[in-house]
This record gives C-alpha cells, sequence and structure tokens, in this order.
C-alpha cells in the first residue's frame, strides 16, 4: 500500500511541510503494524473498508485491537497503549474492573436471556432514576441511537406534532446524526439552529411553533468537539420550548457522566426527556430513555391506550447487572464527584501546557471528556475543519500514538476511572512533545 498517494492535495498546497511530515509518519506507523495491516487487509473482504463502525476507521488504517486491562489497551502488533480513548466515554470503568467482571461472570452462570422480567432491570432502572433527576420513569433499549429514535417518537406521539428541531453539526446516533448531510438519517421533518445561540433558537423555535414536538440537545456536545453550553442557552431552550408546547430532550448519552446527575442535574435545569447510553450498561450495549412520568407512562402495556415498546435484548442480564453494579458499586455519586473533579484538573493541566507552546492549540471539554482544537479561540459551536486541520489531527495523532498514546483521530479525550497520575503525566509529556514537533505544520495551516 502507498501511503504518501492518500494524502490529499489540498494539505500539498496548504502546507509542503505537513504533506511531507504525515508521509514520513504513515510510512513508520505502516512499518509498525505489519499485523494489523494484513487484518485490516482481510476484513475487506467480508467488511466494507474492513469496518463495521464508521467512526473506528482511521488513515491509513486502524490498529487492530486483541486486548485490554485496566486503562490500557493492545494491539496485535503487540504494541501496549495508554487507553485515553475510553471506547468514545463508554468505556469509564476502564476494561478488567473485577466488579464489574465477577458480577457478569457470576450473571453469565445463570443462563444468557430469560425471555421474562427479571429483578435486575427494576434495580438498575430505580437507581436511575434515583440518580438522574429529570428521570422519573424510563424504559431500557440496546444503543444510544435507540434511545433517541424512541424519545423523539415518543414526543411526536405526546405532542401530535410532526417536526424536530437539532443542533447543527450535533450527533444523536448512527441515523441521527447532524454534521453536514447524512443520507441515512431517520426521515423526521428536521429543524437545524446554532449552538449557543440563544436567539436565533428561539426566533426559530417560535417560527416552526405549532409543528414542533420537540428540541433535542446534548448539554455539552461530545462528537462535535467537547463544547459545553452556557446554562442561560439551555435555561432559554427550557423557558422557550415551554411555550411552544415542544418537548425538550437531553441527550446525555455521553455527559450523564458527569458529577453525580449528568449535567441537567449539575445545570439545574429540567428537560422532559432524558437519554442514556454508553457506559451506564457498564461496558455492555445499552440505551435507555427516560423522562416526565406523565410521558413514560403511556409505555404502561396494561394501558388500553398504550404505546408498544419492543425489543429482545432490552433487559437482557448481562447489561442490567453490569450496569447495575457499575452505578451501584463503582460509579456511585460520591465517585462521580470526585472523578468530575479530577478530569477537570487533567483538562487544565493540558490548557496550561498547549498554552505555554504558544501555538494555536486549545483545549476544551467539562470533567472527564475533552477534545484538541486548532485556533487561537475555543470554538463555542461545532464547526467544519478548514483545510489542513484533518491533516493535522492525523499527524498528532499518529505520532502520539507512536508514543503508546490512544485517544481519538478527531482530538477527543475521555478518561476512565482507573487511569493513574503517572498515565496522566505521560500522556501530557507526549502531548507536548508531539505538538512542539509539529509546531511549523500547525503554524503553517491554522488560520489564526
Ligand atoms: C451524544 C450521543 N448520542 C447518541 C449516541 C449514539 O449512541 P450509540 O452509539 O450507543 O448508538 C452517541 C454515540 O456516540 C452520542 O455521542
Amino acid at each position: 500500500m502507498s501511503v504518501s498517494q492518500a494524502i490529499p492535495e489540498t494539505s500539498r498546497s496548504s502546507s509542503p511541510a505537513l504533506a511531507d511530515l504525515l508521509t514520513h509518519e504513515r510510512e513508520l506507523y505502516t512499518k509498525h503494524n505489519p499485523q494489523s495491516l494484513a487484518l485490516f487487509q482481510k476484513a475487506k473482504n467480508a467488511l466494507p473498508g474492513g469496518n463495521t463502525r464508521t467512526v473506528l476507521h482511521y488513515s491509513p488504517f486502524p490498529v487492530v485491537l486483541k486486548q485490554a486491562q485496566a486503562a490500557n489497551i493492545q494491539d496485535v502488533d503487540d504494541h501496549w497503549y495508554q487507553d485515553f480513548l475510553g471506547e468514545y466515554t463508554a468505556g469509564l470503568y476502564g476494561h478488567s474492573h473485577p466488579e464489574i467482571i465477577n458480577a457478569v461472570s457470576e450473571a453469565l452462570s445463570h443462563g444468557l436471556t430469560f425471555g421474562g422480567p427479571t429483578e435486575r432491570e427494576a434495580q438498575l432502572a430505580a437507581l436511575i432514576c434515583e440518580r438522574f433527576a429529570a428521570v422519573e420513569r424510563l424504559r431500557f433499549c440496546n444503543s444510544g441511537t435507540e434511545a433517541n429514535l424512541l424519545a423523539l417518537s415518543a414526543a411526536r406521539a405526546h405532542t401530535g406534532r410532526t417536526d424536530i428541531m437539532v443542533v447543527d453539526g450535533s450527533y444523536h446516533g448512527g441515523v441521527l446524526s447532524f454534521a453536514g448531510e447524512n443520507p441515512l438519517n431517520a426521515p423526521f421533518p428536521t429543524h437545524r439552529i446554532p449552538f449557543n445561540n440563544l436567539e436565533v433558537a428561539v426566533e426559530k423555535i417560535n417560527q416552526v411553533g405549532r409543528v414542533l414536538a420537540a428540541v433535542i440537545i446534548e448539554p455539552m456536545i461530545g462528537a462535535g468537539g467537547c463544547i459545553p453550553a452556557d446554562v442561560g442557552f439551555l435555561q432559554g431552550l427550557r423557558e422557550a420550548t415551554e411555550k411552544t408546547g415542544a418537548l425538550l430532550i437531553f441527550d446525555e448519552v455521553m455527559t450523564s457522566r458527569h458529577g453525580p446527575g449528568g449535567l441537567h442535574g449539575m445545570f439545574d435545569i429540567r428537560p422532559d426527556l432524558v437519554t442514556l447510553g454508553k457506559y451506564v450498561g457498564g461496558g455492555l450495549s445499552f440505551g435507555a430513555f427516560g423522562g416526565r412520568a406523565d410521558i413514560l407512562e403511556r409505555f404502561d402495556p396494561s394501558r388500553p391506550d398504550a404505546w408498544p415498546h419492543a425489543g429482545t435484548f432490552n433487559n437482557n442480564m448481562l447489561s442490567m447487572t453490569a450496569g447495575y453494579t457499575g452505578l451501584s458499586k463503582v460509579f456511585t455519586a460520591e465517585i462521580a464527584q470526585t472523578f468530575f473533579k479530577q478530569g477537570e484538573r487533567f483538562r487544565h493541566r493540558l490548557e496550561t501546557s498547549a498554552c505555554s507552546l504558544n501555538l494555536p492549540i486549545q483545549v476544551t471539554g467539562m470533567g472527564s471528556m475533552m477534545a484538541l482544537h486548532f485556533g487561537s479561540k475555543k470554538p463555542r459551536a461545532p464547526y467544519s475543519h478548514p483545510p489542513g486541520y484533518s491533516e493535522l489531527y492525523e499527524l498528532l495523532h499518529l505520532k502520539m500514538m507512536a508514543k503508546s498514546q490512544f485517544y481519538a483521530r478527531r482530538g477527543m479525550i475521555n478518561i476512565s476511572l482507573p487511569v493513574t497520575e503517572g498515565m496522566f503525566d505521560q500522556f501530557e509529556a507526549s502531548l507536548v512533545s508531539t505538538i512542539e514537533e509539529c509546531a511549523n505544520p500547525i503554524l503553517e495551516t491554522v488560520s489564526l
């Protein structure tokens, strides 16, 4: 495979230094990862692009993983990495937390799928209601995407209205992706508002008015770059939706890890519906949607006017057990507080180090989720990358992987519980040296 061929022409013209460095880095990476390359090529015979989850693809090819322990992962070429990806927030517990492993092993010994209700699902549901103020009742499903589809559908059924509103650049699942146009999106009539711009948002909400069923928003944009919402923006959305009779849905699939009660708890805002996923399943596949009892009660199957909600694996024992054990024994309310503070401290450290280099690099985020951006100001809304930025992200990422650091190609960093102080130090040192090595291409590429 010729790695240099894959570098887009735009980057060659925007910064020769960047194109040359990237070619070199790709060659080193390819040489360093022969088993991953071979497996990647083989996988293409059955999986398009050797891939079954788009976000896991990165150029020139992703390393193929074989095992993980605590906050470390190993690839098939036997390299170990410090895991600062944290499975895009689903890996909050790390990879081998003994409480969760024991509970799942114990559950396994009692059988797999029962085809009836179990005590576990009610225990996990009760725990979630206790923790998340806006969740008075909830339903389980199998992914965050499904949770959002169900929350939006419930909002449409509850209001008798058709349309939904989303933030431009937001992500709520594989078929609810609003960064650019996604031809596979669920066919809800959809309107877009800019993030953190209350005036425009309120105007749009009023304009769509009586056909607007719901506004769905992440209280901190996750996939779009860990950009926190202004509390005033969220409060304004709360008021505007209440006035027009639309429901407000907070997608807390990622952000529910912030503090004991998610961001709606921290900001003291009550959305009508909340969606959950990722780590809440303890590392197994999981989704949930919940909220106001008067809305959720329509799912009571004994009602003559009940809304149906099916899902073979909604209450599967493994996810219910891992989720319950995680929330009750590991990620307790107290630990959630401490973990948030630990993440804040780490982000401030990265910000201070990046700032001291005098280069246009920013770190945004809250708590244990953060992201790197190029530019002289922190972004206030998701944005599309100017030319050359994707190549800069790639250069940083390949260099960081060569230093045994694993995080998202797009610059997202998520901390998991087993990350140690020594690991924070190593990640920070690697990032600083990497940014220093990339100073010229950064300065040449980034519009200040
Ligand atoms: C905010 C948000 N909502 C929903 C989803 C979809 O969750 P899942 O991948 O479990 O379908 C994601 C996944 O990254 C997400 O970040």
